[in-house]
């Protein structure tokens, strides 16, 4: 599924903040010859995925997976957590919805964002968000 197994990995947490996952994700952008627009999308989508880490996770770890099918090209993005959890998942999604004063658009802007988006969530057991992203 991925070009040649590549994984790059990087933590997350209120300590590590945002910059190992960024300087992780332009190093393989970089790697790869990912566009500007493509990248531009990727790095919301990452930014994102950390900050609920950071603000709702505690601490966790990115890892983004270089995919190439029939021609297309694209990244399987993985951000996990060993936070709380999501209490209601549905409600998590909808747009406007947070519970300490966010925006309550991340969630909702990752769906619109990802060509695939699929979450997994236990209370008091984490939370992993899948998301796949096609590049044009
Ligand atoms: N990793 C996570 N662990 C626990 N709860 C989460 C996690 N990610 C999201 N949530 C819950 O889902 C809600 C919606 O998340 P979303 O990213 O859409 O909004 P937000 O983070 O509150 O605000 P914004 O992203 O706009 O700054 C959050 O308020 C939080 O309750
Ligand atoms: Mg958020």
């Amino acid at each position: 599924m991925s070009i040649d197994n590549i994984r790059y990995c990087a933590p997350v947490s209120r300590a590590t903040g945002l910059t190992p996952v960024r300087v992780m994700a332009r190093s393989l952008f970089r790697r790869l010859g990912t566009g500007s627009m493509g990248q531009t999308e990727l790095l919301v989508l990452i930014n994102e995925l950390a900050n609920n880490i950071i603000r709702h996770g505690g601490s966790g770890e990115i890892c983004i997976f270089p995919l190439v099918t029939m021609g297309h090209s694209g990244f399987f993005i993985r951000a996990t957590d060993t936070g709380p959890g999501i209490k209601d998942l549905q409600k998590a999604m909808e747009p406007g919805q947070s519970e300490d004063n966010g925006l309550g658009l991340g969630l909702s802007a990752i769906n619109n964002l990802a060509d695939d988006v699929r979450i997994s969530s236990r209370i008091n057991g984490g939370t992993q968000v899948e998301v796949w992203k096609w590049l044009i």
